[in-house]
């Protein structure tokens, strides 16, 4: 394969988006996605393919200058208010994003699918990977997990408005803000929880990393009435299939219900950041978010010293 040493992160080591190094200061991110929906608005889905496709800039730790467009649409079956919606929704988060929707293209397909392709700046030495995390490092999370859950118990009219409202406001909600604190405490490893879930990606950082890590299930932040609908069974079909990708990594301490490992299985929509920071600056991390709309931030988690990537699950201390 022709290498170029531009290319800073590229496919080898498959990170959160590409990077090509322009000059001295500045490095080219790009990244793409797209989606079929997953709420009943599409101005909601819009928004939410949107903030989900510009969050791996923030995750390199970049800033969002242009996006496209990628459209699928049958537009003589559902019409093209809806999909004017959908476009309002995507170029809404574009523009809070402090981007510029420059164009893009529509396909006529019978299956809906939206999202973006984002080009944004990061200063080269200033760029978030998977790997750097080390032993001792707090893990951070910055928003409540339970997407994937909740939209399947919607499916079966199984949930509250409220509870979908709150889920949907996470899911719309831009991953700017938690970028910006990691980049003032200085977090070394940084990427966003997306379709693998908390566990999947964790285990990404880890690996890239080389170390391991305990999580304490008391301090993950969930969105109001997950663990009650994983009770009774809403677990769709991709956390089973992330379990069985890190079940061999992941270890339940003694006691802990085994329901957990669905729950931080669960495929997220635009999820949070999840970053790892010297433990000397985890506190100030945590009140910095604090003061922010888009977070509910906490320290869920430590890195260890284990080099295979183990994660251990526990309570409280
Ligand atoms: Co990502
Ligand atoms: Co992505
Ligand atoms: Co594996």
């Amino acid at each position: 394969m022709h290498r170029d040493e531009k290319l800073l992160v590229g496919t080898e080591a498959p990170d959160d988006a590409a990077i090509y190094q322009l000059d001295e200061e500045r490095a080219l991110i790009q990244t793409l996605d797209f989606f079929t929906p997953i709420v009943d608005e599409p101005f909601y889905y819009g928004q939410i393919a949107a903030a989900n496709a510009l969050s791996d800039v923030y995750a390199m730790g970049g800033k969002p200058l242009t996006a496209m467009n990628i459209v699928c649409f049958p537009c003589r079956k559902l019409g093209t208010e809806i999909l004017l919606e959908i476009l309002k929704g995507g170029s809404d988060k574009v523009t809070e994003a402090g981007g510029l929707l420059v164009g893009g293209h529509t396909i006529n397909d019978e299956e809906p699918k939206y999202g973006l392709a984002v080009t944004g700046l990061v200063h080269p030495a200033h760029l978030f990977t998977k790997g750097g995390a080390r032993p001792g490092d707090i893990l951070i999370l910055t928003k409540p997990l339970g997407a994937g859950i909740i939209t399947t118990a919607h499916k079966g009219d199984m949930v509250s408005e409220e509870i979908l409202g709150e889920m949907v406001r996470w899911m719309a909600a831009l991953n700017r803000d938690a970028a910006e604190v990691a980049r003032q405490v200085d977090a070394q490893s940084c990427t966003d929880i997306t379709g693998f879930g908390l566990m999947g990606h964790s285990y990404e950082v880890l690996r890239a990393s080389r170390c391991g890590a305990v999580f304490y299930l008391d301090r993950i932040p969930l969105v109001s009435g997950v663990l009650d609908l994983a009770e009774v069974g809403l677990i769709p079909g991709g956390a089973k299939s992330n379990r069985e990708h890190v079940k061999e990594h992941v270890v339940l301490s003694r006691g802990i219900d085994d329901l957990w490992l669905d729950v931080l299985c669960d495929p997220q929509t635009s999820g949070g950041m999840l970053f790892a920071v010297r433990p000397e600056k985890a506190a100030h991390a945590l009140e910095l978010l604090q003061s922010k709309a888009d977070t509910c931030a906490a320290a869920v988690g430590e890195v260890t010293a284990d080099t295979a990537g183990k994660i251990i699950l526990r309570k409280e201390p």
